[in-house]
C-alpha cells in the first residue's frame, strides 16, 4: 500500500502573513477600479476566500474550473476549462487566485483563453510559485510563496482529493509499505 506523510512547511500564521500581504498590494492595485476576482477551482479556494477577506475594493467574484490532464503529482501538459466565469470580462481588471503554478500548463491556458474576452487588464495571485517543472512561461503577479519543488498539501492542496482541509501546508513524502 502506498501511504504518505507530511511534513509541515508552513504554518497557518505564515500563511495569514503571506495572505495579508498580497491583499495589500491588490488594495494599493485596485483601489477604485472594476475589478473581478477569479477563484480556480479547487485547489485556490481556501486561498481565495481567505485574501477576499482583506481587501478593499469590492470586486465581483466567480469560479473557474480547469481540468489539466495527468495522473498523480504531474500533469502532462493538455488543459481544459471545464467551468467557465459566468460574469462578463470584457473591459475588466481581472485577477486570477491560484494555489500553485507548476508546469504552468493550466494558467497559460487560462492566460490564453481570458485574454481573448478582452478583459482590460489581467493579473495572477498564485499561492505557491513552484518553479522547477516550469514548462509554459507564466508571469506570476502576486506570489506567497516561491519553491524549488516537492510535492504541497493543505490549505486548499490536495493529494488524491485529501489534506485540503488542513489549515498550514505541508511536504508530501512518498513511502512505500507492505
Ligand atoms: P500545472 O498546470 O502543471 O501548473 O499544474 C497546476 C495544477 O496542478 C495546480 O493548480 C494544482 O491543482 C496541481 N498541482 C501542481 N503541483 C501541486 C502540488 O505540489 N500539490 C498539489 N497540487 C499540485
Ligand atoms: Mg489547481
Amino acid at each position: 500500500m502506498r501511504m504518505e506523510s507530511l511534513k509541515i512547511l508552513f504554518s497557518a500564521e505564515d500563511i495569514d502573513r503571506r495572505v495579508q500581504s498580497i491583499a495589500d498590494q491588490l488594495n494599493t492595485a485596485y483601489a477604485g477600479k472594476q475589478v473581478a476576482m477569479l477563484c480556480v477551482l479547487t485547489g485556490a479556494f481556501m486561498f481565495f476566500s481567505d485574501l477576499l477577506k482583506y481587501v478593499k475594493f469590492f470586486p465581483q467574484i466567480d469560479f473557474v474550473r480547469i481540468a489539466s490532464y495527468g495522473s498523480g503529482t504531474t500533469s502532462c501538459g493538455k488543459a481544459e476549462l471545464l467551468q467557465a466565469p459566468r460574469i462578463p470580462l470584457a473591459g475588466k481588471d481581472v485577477v486570477v487566485v491560484e494555489d500553485i503554478i507548476d508546469s504552468g500548463t493550466s494558467m497559460a491556458f487560462l492566460v490564453e483563453y481570458l485574454r481573448a474576452q478582452n478583459v482590460k487588464s489581467l493579473r495572477i495571485a498564485a499561492l505557491i510559485d513552484k518553479i522547477e517543472r516550469r514548462e509554459h512561461s507564466v508571469t506570476v503577479d502576486y506570489s506567497g510563496f516561491r519553491l524549488l519543488s516537492g510535492f504541497v498539501v493543505g490549505y486548499g492542496l490536495d493529494y488524491d482529493e485529501r489534506y485540503r482541509e488542513l489549515p498550514a501546508l505541508y511536504t508530501v513524502e512518498f513511502e512505500d509499505q507492505a
